[in-house]
């Protein structure tokens, strides 16, 4: 039972009506550039979702795998492939578990596409640190990898010491549990959840550990990357990194 899964089985029709979802163009060309992909490269895209990076990949002409374990969001994703003409292989596995007997030449995790997000009884070390183990078993050696993460200053800027008490807030773990209203594009749900918060040393160490070599580290709010030092309000950090050979 994943709550997560849940959240976006539920989701998964109206995720692109996002407005974060909106910059999804520039957003690969930064990948490509980034990332130095050429023609044929095959690209691992971790929680791909409904498939906006993957798709746009796709007609670019690499060969991409969409991993995620929800349903209804790769539902969308084969749909968007079939509009746009191309082929994507999309996978429905978990993250902390996948492996592949071919290795691909990049990957992308974009967007909490599973990083930090927390089942409600789950070690949030053990999910994380089984997210980056399977990047770094899919990938080969010296491959890049482009991941972006919740900035977990911007949260804890807005957290109190009521926070801590009430158990909304873990200072020993970073973890946020929220029962919140959230506004949707589907309407209004009542969730509560966990997410895991992040800080920049943090997440080069749990990096590090998995073998990646850290490259960049920027500020990463989806719809705005643009090499600029993390703002401690943004939403997201993204980190450019190498699997160590
Ligand atoms: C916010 S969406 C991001 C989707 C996509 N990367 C994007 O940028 O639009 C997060 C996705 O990660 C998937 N996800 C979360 N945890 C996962 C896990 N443990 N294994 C596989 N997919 C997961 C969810 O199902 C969801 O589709």
């Amino acid at each position: 039972m994943s709550q997560w899964r849940d959240f976006f089985d539920r989701h998964a029709p109206h995720y692109m009506e996002n407005r974060f979802v909106k910059n999804t163009l520039a957003e690969v060309d930064f990948i490509e550039k980034e990332l130095s992909l050429t023609p044929n490269m095959r690209v691992l895209d971790v929680g791909c979702g409904a498939g906006r990076h993957s798709v746009e990949l796709a007609k670019r002409g690499y060969c991409v795998t969409g991993i995620d374990f929800s349903q209804g969001m790769l539902e969308q994703a084969r749909q968007n492939a079939l509009t746009a003409g191309v082929s994507v292989d999309f996978v429905e596995t978990d993250a902390r578990s996948y492996r592949t007997e071919q290795p691909f030449d990049a990957a992308i995790c974009l967007c909490e596409g599973g990083m930090g997000l927390i089942e409600m009884l789950e070690d949030p070390v053990e999910h994380d640190s089984g997210i980056l183990q399977t990047v770094a078993a899919c990938l080969k050696p010296g491959a890049p990898f482009l991941l972006t993460a919740l900035n977990g200053y911007r949260t804890l800027r807005s957290m109190t010491q009521e926070d801590v008490v009430s158990g909304r807030f873990d200072p020993a773990t970073m973890v946020a549990t929220h029962t919140e209203e959230m506004e949707l594009p589907e309407g209004k749900d009542i969730m509560k959840y966990r997410e895991r918060l992040f800080t920049p040393p943090e997440m080069s160490q749990l990096l590090k550990a998995q073998d990646f070599e850290v490259l960049s580290m920027w500020g990463g709010t989806a719809g705005s990357w643009n090499k600029k030092p993390l703002n401690l309000d943004e939403i997201e950090m993204m980190f450019v990194c190498r699997r160590l050979p």
